[in-house]
């Protein structure tokens, strides 16, 4: 039985593999509208969720599957003290794979090693977010065509933003890539981030001012401010709104550089970007349905000819 807690638990041809059995099932939804008749999602959320949770979802009812969950830790027996451990113990007896999103670094970790069913990493802490770095990379292959040969600027919270962390490590498996970070000092990317680059001679630059570096971008990846993981309320506010990506900005950038971000933005991208051709996050939200929907089918061993 296999878990995804990581974006680097499958290969680079297992990540191939799952991103083209995504395009399929983006090209002929019909085909597998039934593969997972009779079997169940189970949504443990114990942090909040829009997309992702909701995301899981639609991909298991589009499988012919069907779904339970909850959606807060406080909705759930957490709140009187129950463990992770033997939360999934139970769940295991009530579903046949599990999506969990938790505010602890490691959580999925452990619930997978108390679980009798796949378990995927929806979110842990500020550490992975194994599904939105695959959800990522299908935007960018299906809408560049590949994953070589790229610059990708990514900016923001580099420092909390987990879905920058996962997605530099599953696109530094890719050949010819240049990283730029955009980032105030205090929210630089974690070190350990930069030393996996060096050791792979894989060219990243550290700078703090956007308008620099947007001419230069094939992909520009946004990244809101971590308000929940922030200590304390002066520095949050102080680093908000630190980057404002406006459609005069975007005049800047080349004509064919795509602007990706997670969601939820707050100030990070103005509204009058969202017309933009380039502005493609609300597409990769697509995307991100047809990805867990080729990973439910994937960690499940279900096979579509
Ligand atoms: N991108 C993402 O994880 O969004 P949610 O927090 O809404 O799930």
């Amino acid at each position: 039985m296999r878990h995804l807690l990581n974006p680097l638990d499958f290969s680079v041809e297992e990540t191939n593999e799952l991103l083209t059995l995504a395009s399929d099932i983006e090209h002929n939804p019909k085909k597998y509208a039934h593969v997972c008749d009779g079997k169940k999602l189970a949504t443990l959320f114990y942090e909040p969720s829009t997309r992702t949770r909701l995301s899981f979802e639609s991909a298991m009812l589009s499988l012919g599957g069907s779904v339970l969950g909850f959606s807060s830790a406080n909705s759930s027996s957490a709140s009187k003290g129950e463990s992770v451990a033997d939360t999934i113990r139970m769940i295991s007896c009530y579903a046949d794979i599990a999506a969990m999103r938790h505010p602890k670094e490691g959580s999925a970790l452990v619930a997978s090693m108390h679980s009798q069913i796949p378990v995927i990493n929806a979110g842990d802490g500020g550490h992975q977010h194994p599904t939105q770095t695959y959800a990522d990379l299908l935007t960018i292959r299906s809408l560049k065509g590949h994953l070589n040969n790229l610059t990708i600027g990514l900016c923001g919270d580099l420092k909390f933003g987990r879905t920058v962390h996962s997605l530099v490590n599953a696109l530094s498996r890719y050949d010819n890539l240049r990283f730029i970070f955009i980032s105030p000092t205090e929210l630089r990317v974690p070190d350990y981030i930069t030393e996996m680059l060096r050791e792979k001679n894989i060219p990243y630059e550290e700078v703090i001012r956007l308008e620099d570096k947007l001419p230069e971008l094939d992909v520009l990846y946004m990244t809101r401010v971590q308000k929940e993981r922030f200590f304390n309320e002066e520095d949050y506010v102080r680093l908000k709104d630190f980057y404002i990506l406006t459609a005069k900005k975007m005049n800047l950038a080349p004509p064919d550089m795509l602007v990706l971000h997670p969601l939820p933005r707050v100030n990070e991208i103005s509204v009058d970007v969202d017309d933009d051709p380039r502005a493609v996050y609300f597409k990769q939200a697509q995307y991100a349905v047809y990805v867990r929907m080729a990973l439910i089918l994937t960690l499940l061993n279900i096979h579509v000819d």
